[in-house]
């Protein structure tokens, strides 16, 4: 195993990092870069728990190579906040009280990031849809569905 160096930009910081070819970000982002909000579920890219935002859009790092996220804008939850304080979309999860345990949220929050970015007033529906892929075994996923909805209407 031969370690190579990646250039990676996270959270709008560059970062060069050691690691085999075959390591997945999800890997990298909490050994190498100490980003331990991103979470490993399934690691198998099943349970949407590692989902971050790589150029806007939201993958399973468990399930990406580091070598294919090379500069590119990857963007993990830490990366979310504006001026150490949360942005709309994670006021909108505080406000509907939508995380329990919280495990699952992380990645939840990558793809509704990336579903706003694309689809600033989304329906009901295609917010399910969004996070059709992500589970929540608390089942906190109706209070998520009304904070998706409600950073869409500004109401955060
Ligand atoms: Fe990556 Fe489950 S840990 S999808």
């Amino acid at each position: 195993m031969t370690a190579t160096t990646f250039r990676l930009r996270v959270n709008g910081t560059e970062r060069q990092v050691q690691a085999d070819e075959n390591t997945s970000l999800l890997d990298v982002l909490r050994n190498a870069c100490g980003l331990k909000a991103t979470r490993f579920g399934c690691g198998a890219g099943e349970c949407g728990a590692c989902h971050v935002l790589v150029d806007g859009a939201s993958v399973p790092s468990c399930d990406t190579p580091v070598g294919s996220a090379q500069d590119k804008d990857i963007v993990t939850v830490e990366g979310l906040s504006r001026d150490g304080k949360p942005n709309r979309l994670q006021q909108a999860f505080i406000a509907e009280q939508a995380g329990q345990c919280g495990y699952c949220l992380s990645g939840i929050l990558a793809s509704a990031t990336a579903l706003l970015a694309r689809e600033p007033q989304p329906t009901e529906a295609q917010v399910r849809q969004a996070l059709d892929g992500h589970l929540c075994r608390c089942g906190a996923h109706n209070r998520i569905v009304r904070a998706v909805l409600r950073a869409a209407g500004g109401r955060a």
